[in-house]
């Protein structure tokens, strides 16, 4: 089986072909970095008009690099939900033409959900696996139970964590988007220069707190002498920033393999990582640390799989597909969908 993959929920345009024998027969993404920048973040109606400006050609891209033609496919999956509402409508209304056109079933994806399988695409995992998932809009910790089943653990009571990486780097002076930018400037920075908190750190349960943490790297950087940040205090700071958030991760991670083992003490433990954060190197060698430490099987999926893509919509078609879990046209794109409350028809 073959299912077109639409991504078209935050600022990337894309488009995928992937096999059920977990093969990506293409895996196109086109970035809208360059209309963003200047604004510092992701515009909207900017990314609206993008995706519906580009998205044909990237399905079409998608199509001739998978060397397959309409009539090889099995389903279209878009995702509908959630996300900035006027590009998932972009990608649902083309997935349904090209379904109603074609005669294939329509496959509305969760984008969550699209991050949370895609450990199955990479790797022979089965269910049930713990689930840390890190991106610009969420951080989570689920036990993925089963296709559609997921048991929320714990979560931000603040900022999401690449929220909490873009608004660093943004107070760094560090440009856009984030998350690498903070990652690249920490690489030559000390990250025992600062001593920043690790906010919720030796307390029961698996939530995330940052906005504390964000706090503290605003103050440390108006204690420095120098407006803007010289080139060695802001890599001092990205480093210190980075690791805090690293150690966050490890003792919340922690406490949810506790809380995993004791509900599943049958199946040898795996966490898995996903999202846009996760593409980050010391955030993966932390976790690989603690999963090392507690014999656990980690697996993070290769960093262009962690950042949005199509292929991981197609993927999750491809397992919803399987389970005969077909879409009616009538599906409505959905701005808010949380994970772990199923395909119910209300926002
Ligand atoms: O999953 P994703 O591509 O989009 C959402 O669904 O949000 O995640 C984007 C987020 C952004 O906040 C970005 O700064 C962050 O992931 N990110 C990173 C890295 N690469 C992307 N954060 C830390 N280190 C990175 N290398
Ligand atoms: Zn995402």
């Amino acid at each position: 089986m073959n299912v077109l993959g639409i991504e078209t929920s935050c600022d990337e345009t894309a488009a995928a072909v992937v096999a059920d024998d977990r093969t990506i027969l293409s895996n196109v993404v086109l970035s809208q970095l360059d209309e963003h920048r200047p604004y510092g973040g992701v515009v909207p109606e900017i990314a609206a008009r993008a995706h519906l400006d580009h998205l044909d050609g990237i399905i079409k891209q998608a199509m001739d690099e998978a060397g397959v033609g309409f009539d090889a496919l099995d389903g279209v999956a878009a995702t509908g939900g959630p996300g900035l509402i006027g590009g998932v409508m972009v990608g649902v209304m083309t997935a349904k033409a090209i379904a109603a056109v074609h005669g294939l079933p329509f496959l509305a994806v969760n984008h969550l959900e699209g991050h949370a399988l895609t450990a199955r695409l990479t790797d022979d995992v089965d269910f049930p696996y713990l689930l840390l998932l890190v991106s610009g809009g969420h951080c989570q910790l689920l036990a993925v139970e089963d296709v559609g089943t997921y048991v929320r653990l714990g979560g931000t009571i603040d900022d999401a964590i690449g929220e909490a990486f873009d608004k660093t780097a943004k107070l760094l002076g560090l440009g856009y988007p984030g998350g690498p930018a903070v990652e690249t400037a920490a690489a030559a920075g000390d990250a025992n220069r600062f001593a920043l908190p690790r906010p919720l750190s030796g307390r029961a349960g698996c939530d995330f707190s940052f906005s504390g943490l964000k706090t503290a790297v605003r103050h440390a950087a108006a204690r420095l002498p120098d407006d803007p940040l010289t080139p060695d205090d802001a890599a001092d700071l990205a480093a210190s920033f980075q690791a805090a958030v690293g150690d966050v991760l490890i003792d919340r991670c922690g406490n949810a393999l506790d809380i995993f083992a004791q509900t599943h003490s049958a199946t040898a433990p795996v966490l898995v990582v996903a999202g846009g954060v996760a593409a980050n190197g010391h955030l993966r060698m932390c976790l690989g640390e603690l999963c090392e430490r507690r014999q656990t099987r980690l697996i993070a999926p290769p960093p262009a799989l962690c950042t949005d893509n199509a292929a991981m919509i197609a993927w999750a078609g491809l397992e919803h597909l399987r389970r005969g879990a077909t879409d009616s046209l009538d599906f409505a794109p959905r701005p808010r969908w949380p994970l772990d409350e199923g395909k119910g028809a209300a926002n």
